[in-house]
């Protein structure tokens, strides 16, 4: 399949870096195919959780996942009745803000809003924040009311997580993957480390730091990622953009010197506005490569 589409706003709609809404439309003509009637669809990257939401609405199990506590508390926040368990107050104007991965979300979304992906976090209550705040936590708590749930929720390294579902024997008809890909210079993409790391730290002092993947580890990590999914998935689905690196020659040809043979690889292409922040094309290609698992 090779489309250009028009993208629409998703039902669940808050600011998250490479969020792939403009895509939903295409995943969702490439994937629900691939599903089974009661089948379990799952991400190992879930990001703005925007995709899973439409295909958990769609009545499919789903099973999200993703290291970035702003990820995983929106997650929790729409699709769970959960309660945090690591709540640690230090006096600051944020304590309000950590009680409830609603809260929890709705902070991290507030401040992305103001403040973009600025690794420093404001050391004062501020009046337009909190309004900001209250507007998330509405939409937030909105969609979450509709009693859409997932199936699981996990907050990992997508290795950990992997290794998680096997050992849980837990199996898959599509295991989705749109991974924090380096820039095509091969730089990491630093927002990521905002959302995972400086925002983890907020909430939880003791978290661990996540290493962002750059131009020196992607590869290795991509193969390894599709090898391990394989052995919970029917279907693994490869999503990777024009403006990363490795760019699709590069990674088609990698996964090919590795044994992964792609059954289909699907496109859609679309022009570049935001998508592509390096500013030297005018387009943007989005790639989905379909890999048969051992399931
Ligand atoms: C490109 S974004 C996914 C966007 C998602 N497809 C969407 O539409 O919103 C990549 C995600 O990978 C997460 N991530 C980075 N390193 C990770 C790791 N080692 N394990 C799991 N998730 C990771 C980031 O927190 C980020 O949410």
């Amino acid at each position: 399949m090779d489309i250009i589409l028009k993208g629409q706003k998703p039902i669940l709609d808050l600011p998250y870096f490479g969020r792939q809404s403009r895509f939903f439309e295409f995943f969702d003509k490439c994937i629900t195919p691939l599903m089974s009637k009661n089948g379990i669809y799952a991400e190992t990257n879930s990001g703005s959780n925007s995709n899973i939401f439409m295909f958990a609405k769609k009545g499919y199990k789903v099973i999200a996942n993703d290291i970035s506590l702003y990820s995983n508390s929106i997650a929790k926040a729409v699709m769970s009745n959960d309660k945090p368990t690591d709540i640690m107050l230090d006096g600051s104007y944020l304590d309000k803000y950590k009680k409830s991965y609603l809260d929890r979300a709705s902070l991290f979304a507030g401040l992305i809003d103001i403040y973009g992906y600025n690794p420093q976090i404001p050391d004062h209550f501020d009046n337009k924040l909190d309004k900001t705040i209250i507007k998330y936590r509405e939409h937030l708590k909105s969609v979450s009311e509709q009693g859409i749930r997932a199936y699981k929720i996990y907050n990992e390294d997508l290795f950990t997580y992997l290794k998680k579902l096997q050992e849980e024997h837990i199996n898959v008809d599509v295991m989705f993957m749109d991974f924090a890909w380096p820039w095509r210079d091969g730089t990491k993409t630093d927002e990521y480390d905002t959302t995972a790391n400086v925002f983890s730290k907020i909430i939880n002092s003791d978290s661990k730091s996540v290493q962002i993947w750059d131009k020196n580890n992607v590869i290795k990590n991509v193969i390894q990622a599709i090898n391990e999914a394989k052995k919970v998935s029917k279907y693994v689905l490869l999503s990777n953009q024009s403006s990363n690196y490795p760019t699709p020659e590069i990674l088609e040809v990698a996964l090919l010197k590795h044994g992964i043979k792609y059954e289909e690889r699907h496109t859609m292409l679309t022009d570049a506005e935001y998508e592509d922040n390096l500013g030297k094309e005018t387009f943007f290609r989005e790639y989905l490569y379909v890999i048969k698992g051992n399931i």
